[in-house]
């Protein structure tokens, strides 16, 4: 039996629904049912399945986990939008681009870029906007745009949206890239041409299509956070390659900040960070934004008053050296409030919050939030300085703000699991942690907070096995978390030994 022919009903469908709800804290509506039919389609038969139930039944299994990773990318293929994330765009068209284009014009060849993960296409051709609107001739911007789903291909390659998706695109770049035909708009032959479709999957091992260091720009954003750790490594590994040196690689928001272990550079342009292939023998042709600080370690005065959160992290003694990440929102010289981008008022927020100034504070990260609503950083920052005030609703509610934004941001879920344990709810935080932790597996500081929420269910068992699961991330990847929240430990050796503390103390009852 091929995918198109199985049958599957509307209870199995309401069931995978309420599943992606509990595990990946993902909302679909009865209007997005079409999409889980075909996604169930696509992967039934590779479980040799034709019963939908029994998929679902499966999917719920322990052993399901794998699965739902597959299934994930086809589910979530709508969420998608034209020029999604405007700051980076900005970054993109204001100061990236254009010496892309110098440079590219001197060696008299196209700008060459590669949306990979594209979806249904808004992406790439936002790309290809941007090049046109910039003054590039349509064969100087060469867009390759991929996908492993094979229908959103097809459909991005047609280059017809309904109007409501064109909801991020100007007056005037309307007019001059789309003509409305069929109550639909559809994208002019100009800029069609300037976009290649064609399926492929990231996680295969070998890209034959794509010539080592062929590419000036990787958009892969809102993709890797399907992967495992591995498949991150490998396909970051392959993306290096692939660019060439001073070449940039954006990635998801919530992706951009997580430090992996790759041989990229993360540099701010315009308030935001993106990745590049250091420049070497290229240096004078390309631009050179400025690096951000080096990591600064905030600095904590010893008469700091103590915020109103509950002591979580029992038992954890912090080593002076845990703030070993290059954080974006570390410390820097204070702009005036209100002022300067979104990474130089974060880090006065935060600046603000180590001084213990929460009411300052407080003030700062609602104005940012307004100023700017996409901030994942600001959103979860503002929900953060409500957590460390007691304020539980309106923290929840910013958390919330954030999930909208980036349904499937892990740190909004990890905040929010640690405000639902300050209330003393202790299913909501556990639910909240295994969402964390199925969207990353590899959080060591979630695994923790998952075995105290366990030791306050009294159910030592299950605390000690997550006690387990954090001590086994001692030599996993550290995590950034993006949204600053004081005395939360980054570093997995930190969390592994006040988990073996914890561990021991459960043995001994
Ligand atoms: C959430 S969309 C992101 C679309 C677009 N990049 C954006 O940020 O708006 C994620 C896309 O990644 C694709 N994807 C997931 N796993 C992939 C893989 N292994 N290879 C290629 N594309 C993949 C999915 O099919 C989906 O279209």
């Amino acid at each position: 039996m091929t995918g198109e022919t199985l049958t599957i009903d509307r209870s199995a469908l309401e069931q995978l629904a309420a599943l992606l709800l509990e595990r990946a804290g993902l909302k679909v509506t009865p209007d997005g049912y079409a999409g889980l039919r075909l996604a169930m389609q696509a992967r039934m038969p590779a479980l040799g399945l034709d019963d939908a139930s029994e998929y679902v039944r499966r999917l719920r299994q322990l052993a399901g986990e794998h699965e739902l990773r597959a299934l994930l990318p086809l589910v979530t293929v709508g969420k998608t939008e034209f020029f999604r994330d405007s700051r980076q765009f900005a970054a993109f068209e204001n100061e990236i681009f254009p010496e892309l284009l110098k440079h590219a014009r001197r060696e008299a060849r196209a700008v060459r870029a590669w949306s990979a993960g594209c979806a249904t296409g808004e992406e790439p051709y936002s790309i290809a906007m941007v090049g046109l609107d910039r003054g590039a001739l349509p064969n100087e911007v060469d867009c390759w745009a991929t996908d492993l789903n094979p229908v959103a291909v097809e459909n991005a390659a047609k280059g017809r949206f309904a109007i409501r998706r064109l909801l991020g695109v100007s007056e005037p770049r309307l007019a001059r890239y789309f003509t409305l035909s069929d109550g639909q708009y559809e994208v002019t032959p100009q800029l069609r041409d300037m976009v290649r479709f064609e399926g492929h999957n990231l996680a295969a091992p070998i890209w034959p299509q794509v010539k080592p260091q062929s590419m000036d720009l990787i958009f892969c954003r809102n993709v890797i956070i399907y992967f495992d750790q591995p498949t991150i490594l490998a396909v970051m590994d392959r993306f290096y390659d692939s660019l060439r040196p001073g070449g940039w690689l954006f990635l998801g928001y919530s992706e951009s900040l997580f430090r992996l272990p790759t041989r990229f550079e993360m540099i701010e342009v315009g308030g935001v960070f993106i990745y590049r292939r250091p420049v070497r023998r290229h240096a004078m042709l390309l631009p050179t934004p400025p690096k951000p600080d080096a990591p600064v370690e905030p600095q904590k005065p010893a008469d700091r008053p103590t915020p109103k959160m509950l002591p979580l992290v029992v038992g954890l003694q912090l080593p002076k050296s845990v703030a070993s990440m290059p954080s974006p929102l570390a410390p820097r010289p204070s702009p005036s409030p209100g002022s300067g981008t979104p990474v130089e008022r974060l880090a006065q927020i935060v600046e603000d919050i180590e001084k213990g100034d929460f009411p300052r504070a407080l003030r700062l990260s609602h104005k940012l939030s307004e100023d700017a609503p996409e901030d994942l950083a600001a959103r979860l920052t503002l929900g953060n300085v409500h957590a460390l005030m007691g304020n539980i609703d309106e923290a929840r509610e910013a958390y919330q703000g954030a999930l909208q934004r980036e349904p499937l941001s892990v740190e909004a879920r990890l905040y929010l699991g640690i405000a639902a344990m300050q209330a003393g709810e202790n299913d909501a935080a556990k639910q909240e942690f295994t969402r964390a932790l199925f969207l990353e597996p590899t959080l060591a500081l979630g695994h923790y907070l998952l075995a105290q929420v366990h030791e306050r269910r009294n159910d030592p068992e299950s605390a000690r096995r997550s006690y387990r699961n954090a001590i086994n991330q001692r030599k996993g990847p550290p995590h950034a978390l993006i949204g600053h929240f004081p005395d939360l430990p980054t570093s997995n050796e930190a969390i592994a030994q006040a988990a073996q503390y914890r561990l021991a103390a459960l043995s001994e009852r």
